[in-house]
């Protein structure tokens, strides 16, 4: 059933890159995937660039229309007033972005953001039409205690409940765990795998299997070239939301490729099983 779902790899670029860099890095990407003849219909790619390259990479990405999505680490809950230093979901929008990371673990610790608002970021993300990344995930300490699965499907659950089909469905959930980001060393292929069917069996229970199956989940922490085959080994996981390895077009540009390389193997396993079915 994985196969039917396309892979997302997103770069969260978090505070790197003025404009002029990240312009010179989407150019630098979108040449590498072109060079090695990228089917870009095998994975969907995204950047999430600080807002004040947003703009930017949107004219880029329209003048040499290129097939990158852009998306944005935050965004307030309101839609305009005098919030200072906040930006929009209609902002985003008008700027053509796609995605919005919500409720990342660096902004849940250095922000005063809590489940609570998460939920108005993922409704006002969803009212502007665009998707939400919510990210979940358990700290050391919940691991330690046994309790990481009930901790991040928690995370979830209080931010699902009350939506639409239609809504459900155009969530999607990165799963890092705090323990793993920027530290060199990812959670295993199992750790992710089992994050991930929670997760989706939580959209199951909530919402029907139909829904549960378009929902995208995504694995974040240390995820990079060497471990993105490894980490995509489970059915369920269904790409990455990737930091320090999205900041060098080589390796963000390898990872891509390898993550469609997954996606093809997927799609063919599911085409011969499906042909079996039917002899
Ligand atoms: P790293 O890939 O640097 O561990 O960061 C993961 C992350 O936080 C993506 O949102």
């Amino acid at each position: 059933m994985s196969a039917l779902r396309v892979p997302l790899v997103a770069g969260n670029w978090k505070m790197h890159f003025d404009h002029l860099q990240a312009t010179y890095f989407v150019q630098k990407l979108s040449w590498l995937l072109r060079d090695a003849h990228f089917n870009f219909s095998d994975a969907e790619i995204a950047i999430m660039p600080p807002f004040t390259a947003i703009r930017s990479v949107q004219v880029l990405v329209h003048s040499d229309r290129m097939h990158i999505k852009i998306g944005a680490q935050n965004v307030s809950s309101l839609s305009e007033g005098a919030f200072t230093g906040d930006v929009s979901a209609e902002m985003l929008q008008k700027l053509d972005c796609s995605y919005v990371i919500i409720g990342h673990s660096e902004r849940r610790k250095y922000h005063p953001e809590d489940d609570a608002n998460v939920v108005d970021k993922v409704r006002a993300t969803l009212a502007a039409g665009m998707k939400p990344i919510l990210c979940v995930g358990e700290s050391f300490e919940e691991r330690r205690q046994g309790i990481e699965l009930d901790y991040a499907v928690g995370q979830v659950r209080d931010v699902i409940r009350d939506l639409s089909d239609k809504q459900a469905e155009n969530m999607l959930v990165a799963y890092e765990p705090v323990w793993a980001i920027g530290k060199g060393n990812s959670a295993t292929a199992q750790d992710a795998q089992d994050a991930a069917a929670a997760i989706r069996g939580l959209f199951a229970r909530t919402y029907g299997e139909r829904v549960a199956q378009k929902v995208r989940v995504l694995y974040g922490g240390s995820a990079n070239a060497s471990n993105a085959v490894y980490l995509m080994q489970g059915p369920d996981v269904d790409g990455f939301l990737v930091g320090g390895a999205s900041l060098d077009p080589l390796e963000f540009s390898k990872m891509i490729r390898l993550v469609a390389l997954v996606a093809r193997k997927r799609r063919k396993n599911a085409q011969a099983s499906e042909e079996e079915s039917t002899h």
